[in-house]
Formats: C-alpha cells, structure tokens, sequence
C-alpha cells in the first residue's frame, strides 16, 4: 500500500473515531428497556445431541464435511438424540408461563424425554403454547414430530434465515438419506425472527436473532434474552454460534442494564469436540470481565471448556448425576459434573 493511501484511510479513522459514531456494532441510539421477570427455572430435557463424538464426526466428513448440508448427510440415528429445554418463567406479577426451547433430533429420544418429564401432557393440555427454536440444526430442529404430534397448533418463534427443507419437514415431510421426518404438519403461527429487531416475548423475555453462518448450511441463531429483577441479564443458547462474548455485548450496548450479566444457560459452541486452543483461555478472560453469578453450560460447550472455566473463577453451576437414569448417556461426560446435564435444573 503507498503511503500517501495508508495516511488517508488512518486519517479518515481517526476522524470518524473522533465524531464517536463509527465503532462497528456499537448503537448509540437509546438503550431498550425489555422490562423485567421474578424468576427463570431451565430444565435439561436433554442436552446430548450425540451420544459419541467420532461417530457424529465419521458421519459429517463422510457427508461431505463441515460445510456439507445436513439433509445430504447420512447420520447413524443410533447416535442420535437431541437438545431441548423447559423454560419456566415467573413474571412480576406472579403469572407463570412455560415455553419449549428446542425439540430434539432423535424422535424414539425425544419422545422417551418428552414422556420422562411430562412434556406430552404439558403440550397437549396447552400448558406449554409457545416454542422458541433456536436455529435449524438437525440436533434442535428434525425431532419437530414429538413436540407437534401433541399439539400441531404450538407458536413457534424461529429464525427467518431457513432453507426451503426446513420448511418442507416443519410442514411434513421426509428427508430419507438424513433419516429425518415429520408427518404432523405444522398449523400454528410461524414468526419469523429477523436480525433487524428484538423479539419480546413478554415483560423481561426476549427473543433476538444474529444473522450468522453456521456449519452443516445453517444460518442464524436466534437467542433468549431475560432480565431477571434485582439481578440481570440471563442468556439462554441452543448452540451460541454466534459467541456468548458477542452476546453480552450486545445485551451491554442494546439493552437498558443490560451490562448488569446475571448468567447463561446453554450450549456455547467453544470446544465441541474437547480440543482445546489458547483462543478459548481469550474467551475465559473476555466473560470473567462481565462478571456473571451462575454460568451454566452443556451440550456444545466442551467439557473441557466448563472445566477449565470453573477452575479459572467462573461461576459454573455444577450438575448431578441425573443423567445416568437416562437410557443413553454421552461417552464424554465427565465425574467433575461442571455440565448442566440431562435431567439437571438451574433457576435464575
Ligand atoms: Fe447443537
Ligand atoms: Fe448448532
């Protein structure tokens, strides 16, 4: 680059630095204020998408790798099981509401969870009316048949960036080399969360979609704001691929408060498959900074993240050894319990 081009783009950063109006990402529009809810209880259905990592892994290379799609890929449904989670809000007021987040990959599993917690009963008597679909990965997304078959007419909220396969199996249909189907068509509301807008669910609830590229041709992930009174803002994640940093940046610079980070619940998409670089140690100091109270995690996270993260201060919420009353358990899952695991509870 000649000099005299460096010296006018620097110039033209300073100035623009200077008018305090250029830093990317950063509004300075006012703040929203998404109002405020007493409490949030997170129940883990189930967290393990896949119960062995090299298989899940055979499959997707083999299928044509990270950036293959995932209704062309053929996946061992035996290693298949999927995430979701019961989410119940108290409100200011006392009213409380459930909401689905998430329904699985594996229908056999998703229906055993469903049975296990008496979710069926729960969507069929319409205690549960609303679902917030993270993003159209087939471990959240293809196991849509358990929730809808009890109630087909159940609102969903999901991100508006979907393919027109996705589509086609909310809609009923079967994908055969994938080994996915849905023969209960959905008949409710489809809204569609777009990247320009927070979502507000109710008082102290909100839904905000960022428009990412995800692996496996997905793309954006929609995540659960809440702010609980007296104590912050709580982020609740299917995979967090856009990175929970992002995320409570987003809620200090959107969101009335929102620099006051309570905690998470979810899975964070850091060490997926327990390999570790020194980018993650990053990570640990970048959320160490927001201070947050209860940091629970699973699913995509890593163990060996939660591990390391608690033994640098996190706070880490500890699971239980529920899991192994499940059928199935994950061949990670580790003594040190530092997952929020199948079966477990946190209440924010
Ligand atoms: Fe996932
Ligand atoms: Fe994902």
């Amino acid at each position: 680059m000649e000099r005299r081009t460096f010296l006018k783009m620097a110039g033209v950063g300073l100035t623009t630095l200077a008018a305090g109006n250029a830093v990317p990402g950063v509004s300075h529009a006012a703040k929203e204020d998404i109002g405020e809810i007493r409490s949030l209880k997170v129940t883990v259905l189930s967290e393990t998408s896949w119960f062995n990592n090299d298989i899940f892994k055979k499959n997707m290379m083999d299928g044509g790798g990270a950036m293959g799609n995932q209704y062309d890929t053929a996946w061992d449904r035996d290693n298949s099981g999927g995430y979701s989670a019961l989410l119940e809000i108290e409100q200011l007021d006392g009213k409380k509401k459930k909401i689905l987040m998430d329904t699985g990959w594996n229908n056999d599993w998703m229906d055993y969870v469903y049975k296990m917690h008496g979710i069926d009963q729960m969507l069929r008597k319409k205690e549960i009316d609303t679902m917030v679909l993270s993003h159209w990965h087939l471990d959240h997304f293809w196991g849509i048949e358990s929730t809808l078959k009890h109630n087909p007419n159940i609102t969903l909220y999901a991100p508006s960036t979907h393919y027109p396969e996705d589509i086609k199996l909310l809609k009923g249909g079967s994908f055969e080399k994938a080994g996915c189907k849905n023969s209960v068509p959905h008949k409710g509301q489809l809204v569609e969360c777009t990247p320009d807008k927070v979502v507000k669910l109710m008082p102290g609830a909100a839904v905000k979609m960022f428009d990412v590229p995800i692996i496996l041709r997905v793309r954006g992930e929609s995540v659960l704001y809440f702010h609980i009174k007296d104590k912050g803002i709580v982020t609740v994640t299917g995979c967090c691929h856009p990175g929970i940093l992002t995320l409570y940046s987003f809620a200090r610079n959107n969101f009335a408060k929102g620099d006051e980070v309570y905690g998470s619940y979810g899975g964070l998409h850091i060490s997926l498959f327990e390999t570790w670089d020194p980018k993650y140690d990053d990570i640990i100091k970048g959320l160490k900074t927001f201070k947050p109270g209860k940091f629970a995690c699973n699913h995509c996270t890593g163990w060996i993240f939660a591990e390391k993260a608690a033994a640098a201060g996190l706070p880490v919420v500890k699971g239980t050894d529920k899991y192994k009353s499940y059928k199935k358990y994950s061949t990670v899952a580790k003594a040190t319990n530092v997952y929020l695991t199948n079966g477990d509870t946190v209440t924010f």
